[in-house]
């Protein structure tokens, strides 16, 4: 009989290389607290239900609490033949109060175990992460109101477009956020039902409460099917999924940090503690913490495909494969959380530099589309509007001045109906102010936003 504590018909010890191989101590021992809070449950129902004795509940219980002290205080340090988690714990339990901890694994199983631990870490870290993507989300906030009428470049194809508020840039990301904390909600609401007591595939013949672990545990309800419950990994997959979008999202907004950055466009300085220097170059200040945040997005997303592909064609129940499922989810947690805490920080501490910004304001007709609006509010069909100012770009261009500077002659040679009055009030802020559509860029617009959302941040 091989010494595991599976190790009933087995002759042979596994060989050292299929022991380090088939372990994954060495990574889930991060779940012992999990791990502990699901033994407990368990217990406990098994008392409540007299499958085990209240004496031997209360013994095992107070066993796992002075495991769970040892482990935090580096008394217990597990090893590779401890195999996981789940054996490190009961191992020692039954090393610590002798037989009565054998009782322990009546009515379940490891395969529902691991899935105990793991959603319940995926809770933990759901919960964790709402909280800072919030305090990235009020960051966020503060800077809109700040900037709320205070204006930019806004671009696409990387091109000046139109102008736009700095508030309304702000609030753009914070929709992006905002998304990212209701699909994590939406996520949690989906796997928050309890797997422990659905044993190896198929339930048992022990007259079990899966309802009241359900409960211990915080959970809504048991999971339905038994054998969906050891094999689903949706919630791993749905939280490496939403982890990707949101890395994503910090991606985009840092490298727009890293281009506002350089010289040539000077729109911020970013502070001092969030750049490196160079080792050769003394001048250097270097936007590091906005080029990791670019570069991070590539091992979430690497988390995210290798869970999806050792998912893929498994047989349903449980598989050996899943085993594969923590490290992905562990290293995309940690690096999402400090993603938006970094990202968050270096927000509150970057400085927008206006007097820069407001240098390039007069570059690239920023207001060309207020005047086509304007022309359509004239009676002008905006397909007609659209080529006047056009061809008002193309006359500013050969003869390198602004809308401003036309003729009423150039302008009348270019339409008929345009005059230098016609034109009206260009201004860059006057431009800015009239776009108060219903999620437009006015400043009035983006303080309707900022309150809105405000709103709905303190329902949260
Ligand atoms: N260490 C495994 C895991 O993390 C436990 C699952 C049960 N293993 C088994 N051979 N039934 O997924």
């Amino acid at each position: 009989m091989a010494s595991s504590l599976w190790g009933g018909r087995f002759e042979k010890e596994m060989d050292d290389i299929v022991k380090k191989y088939n372990a994954s101590i060495g990574f889930d021992q991060r779940m012992y607290n999990e791990d502990i809070d699901g033994s407990i449950a368990h217990v406990t129902m098994l008392g409540e239900q007299d499958i085990i004795s209240e004496e031997e509940k209360k013994v095992i219980v107070e066993g796992l609490e002075e495991i769970r002290a040892d482990i935090k205080s580096g008394k217990i340090v597990f090893n590779v033949d401890d195999e996981d988690i789940h054996m490190g714990v009961e191992s020692r339990l039954i090393q610590r109060i002798g037989d009565v901890g054998k009782k322990l694994h009546t009515a379940r199983s490891r395969n529902d175990q691991c899935q105990v631990d793991t959603k319940l870490y995926v809770r933990k870290e759901i919960e964790e992460i709402l909280e800072c993507l919030c305090y990235l989300e009020s960051v966020i906030l503060e800077k809109a109101e700040q900037y709320a009428d205070k204006i930019i470049p806004g671009f696409t194809h990387l091109q000046h477009a139109q102008p736009i508020t700095l508030g309304f840039v702000f609030m753009a990301y914070f929709q992006m956020f905002k998304r990212d904390i209701t699909r994590l909600k939406d996520a949690h609401e989906r796997m928050n039902y309890c797997p422990l007591g659905s044993c190896a595939l198929a339930g048992t013949t022990l007259p079990t409460n899966r309802h009241r672990t359900a409960e211990l545990l915080g959970f809504k309800a048991p999971t339905e099917n038994a054998m969906d419950s050891v094999g689903d990994r949706d919630y791993s997959l749905e939280f490496l999924s939403a982890a990707s979008i949101s890395m994503m999202h910090l991606s985009r907004w840092a490298e727009e940090f890293v281009w506002w950055n350089t010289s040539e466009f000077s729109y911020i300085a970013i502070d001092d503690s969030f750049c490196t220097g160079s080792s050769i170059m003394p001048q250097k200040k270097n936007p590091d913490m906005a080029e990791l945040l670019r570069g991070k997005p590539g091992r979430v997303y690497g988390d995210l495909v290798q869970l999806l592909t050792v998912m893929k064609g498994t047989t349903s129940s449980f598989n050996k494969d899943y085993q594969e499922d923590k490290e992905a989810v562990y290293d995309a947690a940690d690096t999402w959380k400090a993603s938006i805490t970094i990202f968050a920080k270096m927000l509150k501490n970057t400085e927008f530099r206006m007097d820069q910004i407001g240098k390039q304001m007069d570059k690239g007709f920023l207001n060309a589309t207020d005047i086509a609006e304007h022309f359509a509010k004239q009676g002008i069909p905006f397909r007609e509007a659209h080529s006047i100012v056009g061809r008002m770009v193309k006359a500013c261009e050969n003869n390198n001045c602004d809308f401003e500077d036309l003729t009423d002659e150039q302008l009348r040679e270019i339409d008929n109906r345009v005059t230098k009055e016609t034109l009206g009030d260009i201004s860059i802020p006057a431009c800015v102010d009239a776009r108060v559509s219903y999620g437009g860029t006015a400043p009035s617009e983006v303080r309707r936003q900022i309150a809105k959302e405000k709103e709905w941040m303190d329902s949260l």
